[in-house]
């Protein structure tokens, strides 16, 4: 029987790839206004815009590739029971072969009515979502993200997850936003928790094992660590 490894990751796991973090310097939230295209109050108030910032990112998303962070995670499938649970809404993991992803903020790559956020719908590589886009109603298509203020469905599956991990890892998130950043206190009490990062994150605990690093050195030592807890 694999042991359980529940790998929470965030914006700077997918770094190395070339995808902007969000509070790193030069990060996207010191370009754009969150309240402007990560709120719904920004969507209503100007949905071009918030559309094209989307837009943007997607299109970026198709010029990068996963890093051996995400392939390193992809790997430790042959050994450990892994289920990923991210943050980011690039679809990098998926890319880099891991089966089990589980996005808490939604995906880049996806769209919903505004009316509906459980009707998904795919946007093809290439395809920019624009208004006057809409479902077979004719309701405006939106992006399926979610945003500061909307509710995060996926974290009750999340926190059942992390509360069966044998080993919980957390890589390259700041630790800022919540409900994500609670997870780490599920984590049963003596499993142990990995955390890579090449800065110093506040985590609350005194018990992290702090692997200070960028996400593809860091998953590589934590590869070599774990050959103890298999
Ligand atoms: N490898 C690993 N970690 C890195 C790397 C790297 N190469 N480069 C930067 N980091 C770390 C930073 O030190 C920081 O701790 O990644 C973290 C990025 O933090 P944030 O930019 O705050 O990203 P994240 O924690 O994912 O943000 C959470 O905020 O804006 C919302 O919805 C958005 O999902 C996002 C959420």
């Amino acid at each position: 029987m694999k042991k359980k490894l529940v790998a929470l990751t965030g914006a700077g796991i997918s770094a190395e790839s070339g995808i902007s973090t969000f509070r790193d310097s030069n990060g996207l939230w010191e370009k754009y206004r969150v309240e402007d295209v990560a709120t719904p109050e920004g969507f209503a108030a100007n949905p071009a815009l918030v559309l094209d910032f989307y837009n943007q990112r997607r299109r970026q998303l198709y010029t990068c590739e996963p890093n051996q962070g995400h392939r390193g995670l992809a790997a430790l499938e042959k050994e450990f029971d892994v289920q990923i649970i991210t943050q980011n809404v690039d679809n990098l993991h998926e890319r880099a072969g891991s089966t089990r992803v589980l996005h808490l903020h939604g995906e880049l790559t996806k769209a919903c009515p505004v009316d509906n956020p459980s009707a998904v719908y795919d946007i093809p590589p290439g395809v920019d979502l624009s208004l006057g886009d809409t479902d077979p109603r004719g309701v405006q298509l939106r992006p399926f993200i979610v945003w500061f203020g909307e509710a995060v469905p996926m974290i009750a599956p999340a926190i059942e997850e992390v509360e069966k991990a044998d080993i919980l890892v957390v890589i390259g998130t700041s630790l800022h936003v919540y409900p994500a950043a609670g997870l780490l206190h599920y984590a049963p009490n003596g499993r142990p928790v990995f955390l890579i990062d090449p800065k110093e994150v506040a985590t609350g605990r005194r018990d992290i094992l702090f692997i200070r690093a960028g996400a593809s050195e860091g998953v590589k030592q934590l590869t070599q660590r774990l050959k103890t807890f298999g």
